[in-house]
C-alpha cells in the first residue's frame, strides 16, 4: 500500500479528483489523503461536488481563500508543507493550474516528495495568465506528468522534457472519465424553468472579468445572442461581483441568470443546450463530450485540438466575432467524428503509473 496526498481546492479539481479517487479505491493499493486548500468555499462551488461525486471528506481543510495570488499561494504552501512533513507520502498529486496546484507542487518538491501532475503539458502560451505561470512551474517540478492529449505531450517535448528527470504519460483526460461516469445521473437544476432551446454560457476568467472593457463587450454579446435564443448563465461568484461595477450594461431579460450549479446540473444543461459560449477550460472539452459546438470567449486556448477539429471557435471578447461565431455554429453544427480525450479510462492509467 502506498500513501498519496492529493491537493485540491477549486471547482474543476474536485471534478477531476472524483474518478481518480474511485480508481485508487478500486486498485486496493493506494491510501489517499486529501487536502482541500479552501480556495473555493461556497457550498455550490465546493461541497456540492463532494456530495454529488461521492468524493471522501477531505482529511485537511486549510480554509485559505479570497486573497491576492502571493498571499494565497504562500499561505497554502506553508500549510501544505506542515502536513507533508507529518504524512510523509510516497507521492503528492495535483490537478490543473490553479494557485492550489502550484502551492501543493512547491511544498512537496522542496521536501523531495515526488509530484504527480494531472493535466500536464497544457499551454496557452500567454504568460499574462496566472494559470499559465502555475502550470509551467508545476510541470517543471513534477516527476510524473499525466498529459490529457498528444498536443500536451508535444508541448513538454518542445520545452526540453526528455524523460531524464520526469516521466511523461499520455493518460487521456480525467474530465472525460467523469462525464462518462456521471452522465446518467445528470439532472435538471431544481426550480429553473428552462426554455425548449437555449444557449448555455459561463464567464469567470480573470482576464475577462477584471477588464471592464472586455466584460462590457461580453455582456453586449450575450445580450445580442439572447435576442435570437434565450441564454442560461450560471454565474461564478467572481463574475457576479464584477457585473455590478459601473459601466457594465445590465443583462437582458432573455438571459436566465442563476448561481453556480452542481456538476450533475451542469451536465444536464450542457446535454440539452443548442451550443456553449464560455471562457472555461473544462467546459470547452465538456461541450465536445456532449457534441455541442463551443464559442470560446478567449483569444487562445490550451485545447487547440478542439479548434483544429472545427468544434470550437475562438472569439475573444469581440461582440461581432462572438455573434458571428454563434450564428455560424447555429446554422452549421459540426459533426463530432473524432475522439480527442482518450478512452474514458484516464484515471485507471494514472493509478497504474503511480503504482509502478
Ligand atoms: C480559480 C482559478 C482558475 C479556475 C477557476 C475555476 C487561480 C489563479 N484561478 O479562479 O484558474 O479557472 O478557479 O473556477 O487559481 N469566490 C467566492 N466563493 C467561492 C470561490 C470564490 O466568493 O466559493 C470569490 C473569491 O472570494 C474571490 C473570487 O471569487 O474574490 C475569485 O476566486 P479565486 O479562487 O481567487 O479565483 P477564481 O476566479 O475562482
Ligand atoms: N461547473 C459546474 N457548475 C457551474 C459551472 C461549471 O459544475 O455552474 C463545472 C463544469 O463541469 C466545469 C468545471 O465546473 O468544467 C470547471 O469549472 P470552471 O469553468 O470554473 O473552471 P476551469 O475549467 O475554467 O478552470
Amino acid at each position: 500500500m502506498i500513501k498519496i496526498v492529493t491537493v485540491i481546492g477549486a471547482r474543476p479539481q474536485f471534478i477531476k479528483a472524483a474518478p481518480v479517487n474511485q480508481a485508487f479505491k478500486a486498485s486496493g493499493g493506494i491510501l489517499e489523503k486529501i487536502i482541500h486548500t479552501g480556495q473555493h468555499f461556497d457550498n455550490n462551488m465546493s461541497r456540492v461536488f463532494f456530495e454529488q461525486m461521492n468524493i471522501p471528506e477531505p482529511d485537511f481543510n486549510l480554509d485559505i481563500h479570497s486573497l491576492p495570488h502571493g498571499a494565497m499561494t504562500g499561505r497554502m504552501t506553508e500549510a501544505i508543507e506542515k502536513i507533508l512533513i507529518d504524512e510523509k507520502p510516497e507521492w503528492l498529486l495535483v490537478y490543473g493550474d490553479t494557485n492550489s496546484t502550484l502551492a501543493g507542487a512547491l511544498a512537496a518538491s522542496k521536501l523531495k516528495i515526488p509530484v504527480a501532475h494531472v493535466e500536464a503539458g497544457l499551454r496557452s502560451f500567454n504568460m499574462e495568465m496566472p494559470e499559465e505561470i502555475n502550470r509551467c512551474i508545476t510541470d517543471r517540478i513534477s516527476r510524473l506528468l499525466f498529459c490529457p492529449t498528444p498536443v500536451a505531450v508535444e508541448n513538454l517535448k518542445n520545452e526540453g522534457f526528455s524523460g531524464k528527470n520526469s516521466r511523461i504519460v499520455l493518460s487521456g483526460d480525467v474530465m472525460y472519465d467523469a462525464s462518462i461516469i456521471f452522465r446518467e445521473k445528470a439532472k435538471k437544476p431544481a426550480e429553473m424553468s428552462l426554455p425548449g432551446e437555449y444557449v448555455l454560457a459561463t464567464v469567470h476568467r480573470a482576464e475577462n472579468t477584471d477588464d471592464v472593457i472586455k466584460l462590457k463587450n461580453i455582456v453586449k454579446a450575450l445580450n445580442t445572442v439572447s435576442e435570437r435564443l434565450p441564454v442560461v448563465l450560471p454565474l461564478h461568484p467572481r463574475t457576479r461581483k464584477l457585473l455590478k461595477e459601473p459601466g457594465i450594461p445590465a443583462l437582458s431579460d432573455n438571459i436566465i441568470v442563476t448561481g453556480p450549479v452542481g456538476y450533475l446540473e451542469i451536465l444536464y444543461l450542457l446535454d440539452n443546450c443548442r451550443l456553449l459560449l464560455t471562457d472555461s477550460g473544462g467546459m470547452q472539452k465538456e461541450a465536445c463530450f456532449f457534441e455541442k459546438a463551443c464559442v470560446t470567449l478567449r483569444e487562445e486556448t490550451e485545447w487547440t485540438e478542439l479548434v483544429d477539429a472545427g468544434y470550437n471557435k475562438l472569439a475573444g471578447s469581440d461582440p461581432d466575432l462572438i455573434y458571428s461565431s454563434f450564428e455560424h455554429f447555429s446554422e452549421n453544427p459540426p459533426g463530432f467524428g473524432r475522439k480527442l480525450y482518450g478512452s474514458g479510462r484516464a484515471a485507471e492509467e494514472i493509478t497504474r503509473s503511480l503504482l509502478m
